[in-house]
């Protein structure tokens, strides 16, 4: 039987999560996220008084390196930093020191959500599934809204995919994307014409041969944890992807991780930024245009590294050209 029927509807049930409202982080005493609230109420403070403007660039531009774009996100008019008024311990910025804007920029650009296409995962899953042995843990640190755990399960032949999401809000998205996409599967599989075997073979798009139970054991081959990434052992997965475009600070940190606790042979995939670290062998690099809209990279686990740490990479802009970016964005507010 050939899955392209069955997998259809599947896929375009998990469809449009960029699309999603970002409510307001809660703001409250014992809120999570009460940092980063704090230190973006500081710098927004400042983005909305003209005379401020100056002090503003002053204080952001030690740490342009780290900026996504030209203005944080989280001073964008969507921003999810919450509107109510101020909680009476929180400082201006003035107060608030340069390791901590520092860390709210760093917080502030991997809290950006984007999903990459249905067409560049297909494209990406096809390109990655003859280095996938069948059985394996794949796991999506930073999963979103969950599409590409959800995909990876549809499309490949791992025993179980795993997301992780520091948001609460979108892991509970995922949770609720997640029961509909396997309500439809279970519907679908209902109406096959008996008797229903699961012996069956069914062929995924990617290649791979498989039976009927691949789309019957979906629910146990998914899961769904909200946890920091960095405070998640994932030293059993066979493949770890990052959409890590908006994680180029984090970079460094997340190789050091990975190289600690994944085993030989483990894959890992990231956008946009290399994982630059001796522990890993590129296997292939998809530029810009080709697999997806950015680079795509694939990388292996050796099983010789030394235990050095990787040289540290620099990411982002240049601390003058952000500025005369900044400047010019600020005028024209
Ligand atoms: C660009 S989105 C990618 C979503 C999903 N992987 C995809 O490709 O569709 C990055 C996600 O990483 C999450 N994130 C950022 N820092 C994290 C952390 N320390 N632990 C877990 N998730 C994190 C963000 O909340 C966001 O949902």
């Amino acid at each position: 039987m050939l899955a392209t029927q069955l997998l259809a509807p599947l896929y375009a049930a998990i469809q449009g999560g960029e699309q999603h409202q970002r409510p307001p982080l809660l703001l409250a005493p014992d809120a999570p996220f009460l940092a980063y609230i704090e230190t973006g109420y500081a710098l927004r403070a400042c983005l909305e008084d003209r005379l401020q403007h100056d002090y503003l660039l002053q204080r952001l531009r030690p740490h342009a390196s780290v900026i996504v774009g030209t203005l944080p996100a989280g001073l964008q008019p969507h921003s999810m930093l919450p509107r109510s008024p101020a909680l009476p311990h929180f400082r201006p910025l003035q107060q608030i020191s340069d390791t901590e804007i520092h860390d709210w920029l760093v917080q502030d650009a991997g809290l950006i959500y984007g999903e990459l296409q249905q067409d560049e995962l297909e494209r990406y899953f096809a390109a990655i599934a003859p280095f996938v042995a069948p059985g394996g843990l794949m796991v999506d640190l930073g999963s979103g809204l969950g599409k590409v755990v959800m995909t990876a399960a549809l499309s490949l032949p791992f025993r179980r995919c795993v997301g992780v999401e520091l948001m609460a809000y979108r892991h509970q998205l995922a949770l609720q994307r997640c029961q509909h996409m396997l309500a439809l599967n279970g519907q679908q599989l209902a109406q096959l014409p008996p008797p229903l075997q699961h012996e069956q073979t069914l062929l995924l798009p990617s290649g791979a041969s498989m039976t009927l139970a691949h789309l019957r054991d979906l629910p146990q081959r998914l899961a769904f944890i909200e946890a920091d990434m960095f405070k998640v052992d994932v030293s059993a997965a066979t493949l770890v992807f990052l959409y890590s475009t908006c994680f180029g600070p984090l970079m460094p940190a997340l190789a050091q991780k990975l190289a600690s606790e994944l085993q030989p042979g483990a894959l890992v995939s990231t956008t946009t930024y290399p994982l630059q670290h001796p522990a890993f062998r590129i296997l292939q690099h998809f530029p810009a245009g080709t697999l997806a809209w950015t680079s795509v990279n694939l990388y292996q686990r050796y099983g010789d590294w030394d235990g050095s740490a990787a040289a540290p990479l620099s990411y982002g802009a240049d601390p003058a050209e952000w500025e005369a970016r900044a400047r010019a964005e600020l005028a024209a507010r």
